[in-house]
Order: structure tokens, then C-alpha cells, then sequence
């Protein structure tokens, strides 16, 4: 195709504003989807989603559109709408002219709708505004065109209100990004250039590379070569996705598609590399993205000991598909082998953990996460801890800690409740606008580590779900912080140390003995549980002895019996941990680490 006759667009929006609905609507409007295949969220391809009803993933789907004459090929990339998930927002926008920016007509504008709207301008992208779930009867169009028109300029007139749900108004809205969208600039007789965007690992095909084509064009059975890398590989198939895989004879300037090159190596086609052909190579390779930061750490182990190497195949295997996972091996004392795992956030984190349960069939225990810390010593060294068990003892100068910019929507009745809780989690006010009457936005800088955990469930409880945030990390800030360390019969239990702020360090001591008292069982001896920082016990919590005997049960004579019930007290024993002399069964840390 033609790149007059392309458009590559996006649909940004607020979380649950209904950008896969939407999708899916187009996708049957224009044919794509014949209405016997539909089902709904047709782009959310992993169970996870569906069962979610979130989007993780981007997509890419190419859909035929007429308009006068001409018959426009409209790439559509759906993207995911929590925080967790800019980073996959960002890399979609990249390859895109223009942005439908979907706002709920009951709702009007959300944190997160000005959060993917600035990261769309920055792309300098062509916004085209939409209301959406005009067939509610909350919906209050009139009220929200305004205000979205005044968010982004121009004429609440030219704002779209559509319905995902019922269809009304997205044939006009297809016409209007043919119209409004710039069609894709590139040079076709220059050296072919692609930019991966995204890639999978199938099982039967190997690595599937989704790219945009900036210039030249790639076609089938030339060689092909990463640039970053200067490995070649011969193309076996090229196409684009509409909406399952169909092969073409070539991408071009602007096209987006799909390339196997039957390769196996999930390192071999990195996300933010640039594809160029073998035998007339470009010289400059494309911008590339910039490399996600992980904020969150946990440590990820295997229940079973023997399944580590699969886990860290399938660790490989992920990363690939997301770009912003990171691991490195870790060792514990209670939890054996395992990965320190970086994550973008608290759902980024549970979704890596559901995947690799899911499509690796691994059992995994995760350790409670953590933010990166920044020690100085006295004597001026430094060190960054992502692991709390590696929170360095001796002379502290300072402690730094993430922090992040916070934005909060919420309805004017709220405000107090909001400062309320921010200032319970260690905020500081950076100031507060009227969106509306009705409307303010607050804005504070938090330490990252209170914002992660429940922050979000805490907002949404305490405003009946009316408020939203959106944050993104500014740098860091020294604070109070200690480590607090939980000891059996004095041995520390490496994967339950906390690094806290030091008002809240006899509250986790006191929780953390508690739940562990009940769950470890009682030994030939009395066991000590005990909260310490430093060398300062703050809490204690003490499991009584007992003394089991198996073979109590047996009545002289039967020497079989007695035998049988050795072994199976020796079975049970490779099952335990030991913890100094204590002797702690694996379910025992994994029932600790999951409950709350
Ligand atoms: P994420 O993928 O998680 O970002 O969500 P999303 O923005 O894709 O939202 P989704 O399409 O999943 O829709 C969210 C909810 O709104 C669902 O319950 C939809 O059924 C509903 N919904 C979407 N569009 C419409 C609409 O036009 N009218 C009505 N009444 N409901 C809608």
C-alpha cells in the first residue's frame, strides 16, 4: 500500500473508558472481524486479559477503510491504560501519526486521559478527541466536549461522541482519522529501515518480530540484519496482522506487520532495534526507546527446587515479550534458588508472576516487594540495595528512597480525604487546581514505596472510587528508614526483612512475629520469634515445645511398622528448611509470604 493511503493510529484513554470495546467495534465495522468470530475484546489476546478485562499487551491490527474512492489500510494499536503500562504506551506511540483520545462520557477527564495525552503530544502525534459510552444515561456529552475540547484546543463541536457498545458515530470516527491523521513520511529508495516495536516467542514459529517500516521496504526471503548487533538472518515470512497473521509480499514506508526468521534465540530480536536488509545495510539505525526502569523488586522463587531451571528459561523467554522485566539470580537461606525480579509496578509484578504460572507451568513463591534503595556509609561508600537482606550493617550516613510525582483527580467533596491520606503516607503538597467547579486535581510528591502497595485501593475506598492518579517518578529523597530483620532462635529469616520507615518498624516486627507464630510448628525446643533492628529486639513472639514421637504409637513388636514410619518422618524432613536448628516446612514461608 500506498503510504498516502496508510494511517497508523492509537487509542489512548483512562483505564475501564472503553478503548477495547472500541476496537472491537472497528475491527467488525470494517470487516475484519466477520460478526460470527467476534467475541469480545478481540485484541486481548491472553487469558489473563480477558479474565482481567485489562488490556496488557499492545496490538496492532490492520483494517480496510473507504473513503470517497480511495481504499485507506487504517493499522490500529491498542494499548494498555494502567500505569504499570506507559512504558508499553510509549513504544506504541512511536509508531504512530495520530492518537483517538477516548474519554468516558459519564466520567469526563481522568488522571490517567492527561497522563497518555502528554506522552502523545510528546510524540507529537495528531490528537483526535472522542467522547465515548454516549448511550449511558450518565452520560453528560455536551458538559465533557467542552472540557476535553478545552484540554487539547479547538471546538467542542469537533469533539466525536460515539458508543463503543452500540456502534453509533465510529463509522464517522473511522473517516475522521483518514482525515485528520498525517499518512506515514519515510523514503522508499533509501536503505530499508524497521523498528521492532514489540516481539513474541511461539512455540512452532519461533521468534514473531512486530516492526514499523520507516524507509525502503523489507520483502520475503532477503536476508535481513539487526542492527544493533549486525547479525543476519534469512526472512521466511513477512506480513501483516489482520486480525490473525497474512502473509504479503513485503512491508513498505509506514506499513506495520509482522517478520519469523525461524530463529529460536529470544536475544536475537530486541525490542527498540532497528531491521535493515543484508545486502544494502542503512548506516544510522532509528532512535530506539528509552530503557525502562524497574521500581518494584521481588524475589521470585520456585515451590520445587528442580523446576529453577525452567524458570529461568521462561524468565528469558517473558523478557522478550516485555521489555521492562529484569532479573538477576539471588540465593536464600528460606527459599533456596531464585531471581531478584525488577518490575514497573505492584500489577506489573503479579501479572509477570500469572504468566509464568500460566504458560511455564511453574509454582513460584514471591517475596514481598520492595523499592530500590540508596545506601552512603560513613566512610563514603555507596551501595544500592534492591534485596532488603542485603540492607549493609555498620555506619549509615544516609538513606535515599525513590519518589514519585503524584497527580489525583477527584471530585471537590474529597479534597480533604485525599490530603488526609496523603499526608498519612508521607506526602508533601506541591499544589492543587480547579478543573472545574467540582474538579480539583491535587498534586504531591510521595515516596514511591508508599504509593506502590495499596495506595491506589486505599484512594479509591476512601472517595466511593471517584478519584484517579497517575505518577511517574521525579528522583529520589533522603528518609528515616531502618531495616527491620525477623529471627528464629536468634538465625535470621533472610526473605522476611523489611526496609521501613522507622515510625512504622515496630508495627511490621509486630505483625510479622505474629503471623509467623502461627504458622511455624512447634519443635523438640522452645523457639523464640523476634522483630530486631540492628541488635535491638522490638518485638517477640515464642512457640512452645513439644516433644513428637513417632514411634509412640507402636506397641513393641513390629519392627516394619516402626521402619515405615522413620522413613516417612525422613520424607517429610526434605521438606523443611532449616533455619538454624529450627526446622521450618517450605508451605510455612510460602503461607507467611502470601497471606496479609
Ligand atoms: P483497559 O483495556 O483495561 O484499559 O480498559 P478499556 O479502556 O479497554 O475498557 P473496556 O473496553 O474493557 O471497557 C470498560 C467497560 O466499559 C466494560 O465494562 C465495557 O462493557 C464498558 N463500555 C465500553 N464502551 C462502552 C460504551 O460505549 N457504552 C457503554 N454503556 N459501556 C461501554
Amino acid at each position: 500500500t500506498a503510504p498516502e493511503l496508510i494511517r497508523n493510529f492509537c487509542i489512548i484513554a483512562h483505564i475501564d473508558h472503553g478503548k477495547s470495546t472500541l476496537a472491537d467495534r472497528m475491527l467488525q465495522l470494517t470487516g475484519v472481524v466477520q460478526p460470527r468470530d467476534a467475541r469480545a475484546q478481540y485484541l486481548d489476546r491472553m487469558d489473563i486479559e480477558r479474565e482481567r478485562g485489562i488490556t496488557i499487551k499492545s496490538q496492532a491490527v490492520r483494517m480496510p477503510w473507504q473513503l470517497g474512492d480511495e481504499p485507506y489500510a487504517l493499522n490500529m494499536i491498542d494499548t494498555p491504560g494502567h500505569v504499570d503500562f506507559t512504558y508499553e504506551v510509549s513504544r506504541s506511540l512511536a509508531a504512530c501519526e495520530g492518537a483517538v483520545l477516548l474519554v468516558d462520557a459519564a466520567q469526563g477527564i481522568e488522571a490517567q486521559t492527561l497522563a497518555n495525552l502528554y506522552l502523545a503530544m510528546e510524540n507529537d502525534l495528531e490528537i483526535v478527541p472522542v467522547l465515548n459510552k454516549i448511550d449511558l444515561p450518565a452520560a453528560q456529552p455536551e458538559r465533557y466536549a467542552e472540557e476535553l475540547a478545552n484540554l487539547v484546543g479547538g471546538d467542542p463541536a469537533d469533539v466525536l461522541k460515539v458508543s463503543g457498545k452500540t456502534g453509533e458515530g465510529v463509522e464517522p470516527l473511522l473517516d475522521r482519522i483518514v482525515e485528520r491523521v498525517p499518512a506515514p513520511v519515510g523514503d522508499p529508495d533509501a536503505p530499508a529501515r524497521a523498528m521492532i516495536f514489540d516481539s513474541v516467542y511461539d512455540t512452532y514459529r519461533g521468534v514473531v518480530t512486530y516492526v514499523r517500516a520507516i524507509d525502503g521496504d523489507l520483502n520475503p526471503r532477503e536476508r535481513i540484519q539487526m542492527m544493533s548487533t549486525r547479525a543476519t538472518h534469512e526472512l521466511l515470512e513477512i506480513g501483516v496482522i489482520s486480525p490473525e497473521p497474512i502473509k504479503t509480499n513485503g512491508l513498505g514506508v509506514g506499513e506495520v506487520g509482522y517478520l519469523i526468521t525461524g530463529v529460536k534465540d529470544v536475544r536475537q530480536s530486541k525490542v527498540g532495534d532497528t531491521v535493515t536488509t543484508a545486502n544494502k545495510p542503512a548506516t544510522q539505525a532509528l532512535g530506539g526507546y528509552a530503557e525502562p526502569k524497574p521500581m518494584v523488586f521481588s524475589g521470585l522463587y520456585p515451590v520445587d527446587g528442580s523446576d529453577y531451571p525452567t524458570l529461568r528459561d521462561a524468565l528469558d523467554k517473558l523478557k522478550l515479550n516485555d521489555a521492562a522485566l529484569n532479573y538477576e539470580p539471588e540465593t536464600s537461606v528460606a527459599l533456596g534458588f531464585g531471581f531478584r525480579v525488577g518490575f514497573l509496578g505492584l500489577l506489573h509484578l503479579e501479572i509477570v508472576r500469572e504468566r509464568l504460572e500460566r504458560e511455564f507451568d511453574l509454582d513460584l513463591i514471591s517475596t514481598a516487594p520492595n523499592v530500590v534503595y540508596d545506601v552512603t556509609m560513613e566512610d563514603g561508600t555507596e551501595v544500592k540495595v534492591t534485596n532488603p537482606s542485603e540492607f549493609p550493617g555498620g555506619k549509615i550516613k544516609e538513606v535515599r528512597e525513590p519518589v514519585v510525582k503524584a497527580t489525583v483527580l477527584a471530585p471537590s467533596e474529597f479534597v480533604g480525604t485525599v490530603m488526609g491520606l496523603c499526608t498519612d503516607r508521607r506526602g508533601t503538597m506541591q499544589g492543587m487546581d480547579y478543573l472545574s467547579e467540582d474538579r480539583v486535581e491535587l498534586r504531591y510528591t510521595l515516596p514511591l514505596a508508599e504509593i506502590v502497595f495499596d495506595f491506589f485501593d486505599a484512594l479509591k475506598s476512601r472517595t466511593r472510587g471517584y478519584a484517579s492518579l497517575d505518577y511517574e517518578p521525579v528522583g529520589d529523597q533522603a528518609a528515616d528508614l531502618v531495616k527491620v530483620d525477623i529471627l528464629l532462635q536468634g538465625d535470621q529469616v533472610d526473605a522476611f526483612s523489611a526496609i521501613v520507615h522507622k515510625d512504622a518498624a515496630y508495627e511490621y516486627g509486630v505483625k510479622m512475629t505474629a503471623k509467623l507464630k502461627e504458622i511455624i510448628p512447634r519443635q523438640q525446643f522452645e523457639v523464640p520469634i523476634q522483630a530486631a533492628v540492628g541488635a535491638r529486639v522490638i518485638a517477640r513472639e515464642t512457640v512452645r515445645a513439644i516433644r513428637k514421637d513417632v514411634l509412640a504409637k507402636c506397641y513393641g513388636g513390629d519392627i516394619s511398622r516402626k521402619r515405615k514410619l522413620l522413613e516417612k518422618q525422613k520424607e517429610g524432613k526434605k521438606r523443611m528448611k532449616n533455619i538454624g536448628s529450627v526446622e521450618v516446612p517450605k508451605d510455612a514461608f510460602i503461607a507467611a509470604l502470601s497471606s496479609d
